[in-house]
């Protein structure tokens, strides 16, 4: 079956109601991202806020298939979008596109997403011609937090005008979308009176398009660190605490489990029925 919103409807809402886009990893977050989302996106976030692991570097192709099969499972009219892992795509756009088509076949989902700008413009334009829709991702882009030289702001003073070309670039190479990262409010500005496909921001400022976050870090969930552009809409993480800590002492005081919690060992007889 073909989903109900694909890359050209994203594409079409340039200028419109803003796109709302948050990351998903499992099928019952997907379910709730999916009533209220235009998009859910199987950020490769998952390594650093379900894994454990200390960047995105270590994300493979299994774990994007695994929680991109779980987050397709939830979606019933928000699109799926699935991150290409590091490695799994910068060596050659034949390599991309062995990688994407697995990601997209092994998952159902429509579309995928890659990091970088100029420098990822000819693998774009070979994967978009060849049925693999790309939302791109300029500015700060985390798999390259070791050449960046960490997760600082992209794009101020003579920055500027590369990360304009840059989404530009993806823009030429067939990109349906872009994701601008911490990228300066006016510069993002500029980008998104630029391009006529819809930018998509991340401490990006509020002139973007549509907006993106780690659902985790939204929710409360993952509190490692917390970048600015990290609005809190709830207290998860804290809430999960304290559930966990009212049920270890309810085991160790025997309050919990109590008698209806348990099963007895005749079958009861049902109220009113016949004897
Ligand atoms: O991996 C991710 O969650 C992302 C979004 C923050 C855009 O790439
Ligand atoms: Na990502």
């Amino acid at each position: 079956a073909v989903r109900p919103v694909l890359p050209p409807d994203i594409r079409a809402r340039k200028g419109g109601a803003p796109l709302v886009v948050l990351t998903a990893y499992s099928t019952p977050m997907a379910r709730i991202v999916d009533a209220h989302c235009d998009v859910a996106l199987v950020g490769d976030s998952v390594g650093m806020v379900i894994h454990g692991l200390p960047s995105t570097l270590g994300v493979t192709m299994e774990m994007m298939i695994l929680h991109g099969r779980a987050v397709v499972r939830g979606c019933q009219k928000a699109m799926p979008v699935i991150d290409m892992p590091f490695g799994s795509y910068e060596e050659s756009p034949q390599q991309a596109f062995r990688n994407a088509s697995r990601l997209m076949a092994e998952t159902g989902a429509p579309a995928v997403k890659l990091e970088g700008g100029q420098h990822m413009a000819e693998t774009i334009a070979f994967l978009t011609a060849r049925g693999v829709p790309v939302m791109a991702h300029v500015g700060l882009t985390p798999q390259a937090v070791n050449t960046l030289g960490g997760y600082k702001v992209v794009g101020r003073a003579e920055e500027a005008a590369k990360v304009m070309a840059d989404a530009e670039a993806v823009q030429a190479a067939g990109a349906f979308a872009v994701v601008l990262e911490k990228v300066p409010e006016g510069l993002a500005a500029r980008i998104t009176q630029a391009l006529t496909i819809p930018t998509i921001g991340i401490g990006a400022g509020v002139r973007c398009d549509g907006q993106v976050l780690v659902v985790d870090d939204m929710l409360g969930l993952f509190t490692d660190f917390r970048p600015k552009f990290v609005k809190r809409y709830a207290e998860l993480g804290r809430d999960a605490d304290a559930a966990i800590a009212a049920y270890a002492a309810e085991v160790r005081d025997r309050s919990f489990p109590a008698p209806e919690h348990g099963f007895p060992d005749e079958v009861p007889a049902k109220a009113g029925a016949v004897k």
